[in-house]
């Protein structure tokens, strides 16, 4: 019921680090908390959305009332992430900070430290959010765009890529903001304009994201 910004929509959304295994207790990863992408999942559940939220592995709690997947690798993120796009989808955000390769074999036992160098072969990885966006059913896709320089040119030029509806960049080069910290700065870019956000917590963040993509897609229908 209620009438929020997003009420009644569906919104699935990605969130946190992947993990890609390298032996059975090793893997490549970054330092995404999960925070950004939890903070959107409680805004929309806050603006009347029912949230489905892919999570890479975090140490946060689970926000009431939004059903969370657990996924550790980028190829599991993309599966689960099509099969709740399949269940139906209005929106889908990607805050996750995907690996963008993994290790080409996963070794079966622990590796030893026989010699002085050792190399690892590394392929690409899935890309989740480009595949969800070229999908004919594809919901209102937002992605999120983490650059050091050049932050304008590199997140439009993703947005056309990736056939994106918004693109959120985040400068992830200044301490505090970003990876890992509760404050983020943004700059949303859209067909045809922008906003700048913060710094401000990343919750306030959250629920100013969610009004934008609300406005925007009432502008698109
Ligand atoms: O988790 P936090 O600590 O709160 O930090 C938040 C954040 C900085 C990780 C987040 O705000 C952010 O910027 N996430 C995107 C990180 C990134 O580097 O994205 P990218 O440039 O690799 O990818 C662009 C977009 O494609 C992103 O929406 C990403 O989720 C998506 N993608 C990328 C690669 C891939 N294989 N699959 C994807 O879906």
């Amino acid at each position: 019921g209620g009438g929020g910004a997003m009420a009644g929509q569906r919104v699935v959304i990605t969130a946190g680090p992947t993990r890609e295994p390298i032996d059975p207790v090793r893997y490549i990863s970054n330092y995404s908390s999960g925070k950004m992408g939890y903070a959107l999942a409680g805004a929309a559940r806050d603006a009347g959305a029912r949230v489905t939220l892919i999570s890479g592995p975090v140490s946060l709690a689970v926000p009431a009332g939004v059903d969370v997947r657990s996924v550790q690798t980028a190829e599991e993120m993309l599966q689960a992430s099509s099969e709740a796009v399949d269940e139906g989808a209005d929106i889908f955000i990607a805050t996750a900070a995907v690996a963008d390769y993994r290790p080409e074999s996963r070794a079966g036992q622990k590796m030893k430290k026989s010699q002085e160098e050792l190399s690892l072969s590394l392929v690409r990885n899935p890309d989740t959010l480009a595949t969800i966006a070229a999908r004919s059913d594809a919901p209102f896709s937002v992605g999120f765009a983490a650059e050091t320089n050049d932050v304008e040119h590199y997140a439009t030029d993703k947005m056309k890529r990736k056939r994106l509806a918004m693109v959120v960049a985040n400068d992830v080069s200044t301490p505090g903001l970003g990876f890992n910290s509760d404050q983020n700065a943004v700059t949303v870019f859209w067909p045809g304009g922008q906003r700048t956000i913060g710094p401000a917590p990343k919750t306030d963040i959250a629920r100013e994201l969610v009004e934008l993509i609300s406005e925007r897609m009432a502008d698109q229908s």
